[in-house]
Order: structure tokens, then sequence, then C-alpha cells
């Protein structure tokens, strides 16, 4: 790495103070052409499209991850990916290809997608148009026809949904041109270990440093709360962290695994926590972000760690060459306070499947797709003769932290699995949580939907064990 100090008006303050920039040199492909070019930690690729570039194809709308305007198709080793360019971070890319509108088409040929959004129409005023093009062609890339979870991150106010739709089934059985380069072979980082070895001495010699693993909360911290962030270690490079084992009685998830990966492997074991992660988001945020920065942030509106603390996982944690492993509601010690000592950083989580036998988990947002909890509930009551034998329940957004309701637990344990004894565990939630109210939901609404989801949970396993569908409307 080459590290330059440069002088800079910091964006940060409104006061325009003077200081330190750190830089590094990094190495991608942008439309093709090999790119070199020196960078600040937190620069965002959107930024460096449209500023440095004048690649203004690629479109700002919320600068948060939510509108899907800076869609670009990004290739690695992994694959073909459509990201979030507002909260990308250019030292993230090195190594990789980027693909941004402009490099769609060949020539006067227009990439499939981009001819059939014309011929049904799927554009007015444009500004979404850029980045559902990406979508739309990150997805034909791999093949992927569930066109409605491909374009849930990607809002449109003028067209609707229904032309874009039909434009996303026109192109995809058409042959499109091969957008998948070779990742690049680039000298390493310093402050971009290769290793979790590597991750482990760097973090133990700069204990202060700021872990970026997907960077789709670290990003608001730069786009939003307009911090600067110079002290940072990307753990992108890190492959021995990436990826899922699976024993006949476990899965361990490495940290920065993504949230995409999740869906997929824990299907066949838990289709319900599956489903939950199917809602995580869009398919932007979930490529880029890891089961790892989940739950490190420690957020009270994580959707991972309430199924994760019913199923009974456990977090294991490395500093130097020291590792300790914690049932994972231990991690969470207050709001905005967790169990991590300075260097520690989170390398897996581990999850029994006998916990994922009996888990639900109901995801409670405004809306299903791309949107944070109001609630997140998890339940994995185990049922002998009739009897609950044990009870693991967990909750989001009831609390300062991820939760699990002591009180409802022991009022179920020892009883019987019926519609009684759930009435008679019900008042035992306000002994567990006194929620907030906020923009998401009232204290009461909260309350309320915990206790209707502990009902639902009884119905759903003692009813044929259906899952209910929320979006399905029943007279
Ligand atoms: C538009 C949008 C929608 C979202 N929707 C959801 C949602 O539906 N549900 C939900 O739960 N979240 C949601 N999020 C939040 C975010 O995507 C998740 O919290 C994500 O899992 C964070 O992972 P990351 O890899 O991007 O973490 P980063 O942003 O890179 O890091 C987050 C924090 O974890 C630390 N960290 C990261 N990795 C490690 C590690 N291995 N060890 C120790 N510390 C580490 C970082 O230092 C930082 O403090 C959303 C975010 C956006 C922008
Ligand atoms: S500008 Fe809205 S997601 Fe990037
Ligand atoms: S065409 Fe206007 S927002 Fe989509």
């Amino acid at each position: 790495m080459k590290w330059t100090a440069l002088s800079a008006a910091s964006g940060a303050t409104s006061h325009k103070r003077k200081r330190q920039v750190r830089q590094m040199e990094i190495t991608f492909r942008l439309n093709g052409e090999i790119v070199r070019t020196p960078t600040t930690h937190t620069h965002s690729l959107l930024d460096y499209l449209r500023e440095t570039r004048g690649l203004t194809g690629t479109k700002e709308g919320c600068n948060e991850g939510d509108c899907g305007a800076c869609t670009v198709m990004v290739h690695d080793e992994r694959g073909t990916h459509a990201l979030n360019a507002c909260i990308l971070f250019m030292p993230q890319l090195h190594g990789k290809s980027v693909t941004t509108v402009e490099g769609l088409s060949r020539g006067e040929t227009l990439h499939p997608v981009q001819e059939a959004m014309i011929q049904e129409h799927g554009s007015q005023c444009g500004f979404c148009t850029p980045g559902i093009v990406m979508s739309l062609a990150a997805a034909h890339a791999k093949g992927e026809t569930n066109h409605a979870d491909v374009l849930a991150g990607n809002l449109c106010r003028c067209t609707g949904y229904a032309p874009i739709l039909r434009a996303a089934e026109k192109a995809a059985p058409q042959l499109a041109p091969h957008l998948s380069p070779a990742p690049l072979d680039v000298p390493a980082l310093i402050d971009r270990p290769e290793t979790s070895d590597e991750l482990a001495a760097l973090y133990v010699l700069n204990p202060k440093a700021t872990l970026i693993a997907g960077a789709t909360d670290v990003g608001l911290w730069v786009t939003k709360r307009l911090m600067d962030l110079d002290d940072v270690i990307f753990l992108g490079g890190v492959k021995d962290l990436v990826g899922i084992t699976e024993t006949d009685s476990a899965l361990t998830i490495r940290a920065m695994t993504p949230i995409a990966d999740l869906a997929p492997a824990i299907a066949p074991l838990c289709p319900s926590l599956a489903e939950m992660f199917r809602r995580f988001s869009s398919v932007q945020v979930r490529t880029a972000a890891t089961l790892g920065g989940n739950i490190a942030n420690g957020s009270p509106i994580g959707d991972s760690p309430p199924p994760l603390i019913a199923a009974n996982a456990t977090l294991t944690l490395r500093r130097g060459d020291t590792r300790r492993t914690l049932v994972l509601e231990d991690y969470f010690l207050a709001y905005g306070k967790q169990d991590r000592q300075a260097s520690e950083f989170v390398e897996h989580i581990t999850v029994p499947k006998a916990g994922l036998t009996d888990l639900r988990v109901y995801k409670l947002s405004k809306r299903f797709d791309q949107d944070i909890s109001a609630v997140c509930g998890a339940f994995n009551l185990t049922v002998e003769d009739d009897i609950i034998t044990a009870a693991r329940i967990a909750f989001g957004g009831m609390a300062a932290t991820p939760k699990r309701a002591s009180a409802v637990e022991a009022a179920l344990i020892g009883q019987p699995f019926t519609r009684t004894t759930i009435a008679a565990a019900l008042p035992a939630f306000a002994q567990d949580f006194q929620p907030l109210s906020d923009m998401r939901a009232s204290a009461d609404y909260r309350l309320h939907s915990a206790q209707n989801m502990l009902v639902r949970y009884l119905m759903e396993r003692t009813t044929n064990d259906a899952p209910t569908s929320v979006l399905e409307v029943r007279p």
C-alpha cells in the first residue's frame, strides 16, 4: 500500500478545517478499462463515477442504500452482483471489475433488458431507470427469474412495476453479451488483509481501527453522519472468513459470509428463517452485508440476532491467536455496548441444527420488502407429549438490545402446548419488555404484535404446521 498524506478541506464539518487525509492506491476495472487510482478510505464509488469520471448515468437518490438509483454491477471471483455505489467505498473494489450503465451496451447494440424496457414502456421520468436496468442485467447474468425479489431494492415512483416486470420477463430468455471479466491480479494493501491471521495481527497492532465488512452500516456513518474514518481495516479480502460449513449437528457461518448466501443454506433446515433472510433489505444490500457485521454492530433492530439467539447459536470472537466462544445473547450487554474487547473481531457463528427444527421467525415491518423491522420475533419451543419442555424466545425491536423473553419462557415451560397456556403467558410479555414508541411503531403496537406472534406460532405448529403467508389476505 502506498500512503500519502495530503491536506484537504473536510466536508464533515461546516467550518472548513484542514486535516490530513490518508490515501491508498487501488486497481480495478471500470467498463473494461484498468484503472489505477489514489483514493481515500471512504470515497464512495458513486462520487468517483459522477464527479471524477463524469459517468453520470449512475444516479444519486437517497445516498443510503435504499432506492437503488446508484446500482452498478460488480464482478469478482464469486460472480456478478448488483451493488449500491453510494455505500461502496473505493478500496472495496481493489482487484474487482465494475460495469456501469454506460458500459452495458455494445456500441449501438443495447443489452436485452435495455431493449425490453423500451419496448414495454418501463420508464417515465427515467431517474430510476439506470439502476433498474443494472439490477435486471445482473440478475440476467445469473439466470435469476424472480424479478420481484430482484427489484425489491429499486424504487420507481412514476412507472409502476408492471411494465418493468414485463420487460424483465421479456429479456430473460435472450442472449446477452458476456459481462464477467476475470478478477485482476493486484498487489496486497496493508489495511486490507487477505487472511484472518493477517487481520488478527493487524487489529492487535491497531485496536482503534474501524473494521469495514460490507459497509452497509458503516457507509451510512459517512454519507449521513458525515463521519471521518481514516483509521480502518477492510475485511473484504479475508477469504477464509467467508463461507458456511455444515456438519451433522451444526452450521458454522463465518463472519464475512454475505447475508445473500444464508437463505439457500438455511432453507432446507428452517424455511421460516430463510424467508426472513429473503426479506432482509434488498439484493444489493444483502450481497454486500455480512452476518458478522449484522451481529457485531449490536443493533437492537438487527434481524439475525433474534432467530440465532432462539436457535441457541454461539459466537466466536478472536483477538490475536486467542479465541473465546459465548452464547449469542451474552454478546449484547446494553444499547451500543457489546461484549467485545479491543482488537477482538467476530470470527464465526455456530448454529446447532437441533435449534432450527422448531424455530419460526416473524418479521413485522411496514413494507414486505426492503424495510427495517418494527418487531422481529423468533420462537423455538420444544414440545414432548404435548408438554412444552424447553423454550427460547427472542425479539428485536422490543428493547435496547436483541433480548430473550425470559418471563414468557418461564410461563410456558412445563405447561401443555395449548391456546389456554399461550393466553396465560401473554401478560408476561409486559414483564420482559417495555418497548419504545418511534416512527416504526408505538410501544403498544409492538407489545401486542409480539404477543400475537406467539399465538401465530401456536397456530402454525398445531394447524398442519402450515406457515402463515403475510402476503395472503384471508376472510
Ligand atoms: C438500505 C438498507 C437496508 C437494511 N435492511 C436491513 C434489514 O432488513 N435487516 C437488518 O438487520 N439490517 C438491515 N440493514 C443494516 C445492515 O445491512 C446490516 O446490519 C448488515 O448486516 C451489516 O453488515 P456489513 O457487513 O455491511 O457491516 P459494516 O457496515 O461493514 O459493519 C457494521 C459494524 O460491524 C463491525 N464489524 C463488521 N464486521 C465485523 C467483524 N467480523 N468483527 C467485528 N466487528 C465487525 C463494523 O466495524 C461496524 O461497527 C440495512 C442497511 C441498509 C443500508
Ligand atoms: S442513491 Fe439510493 S441506493 Fe444509492
Ligand atoms: S421512471 Fe420515474 S422514478 Fe421510475
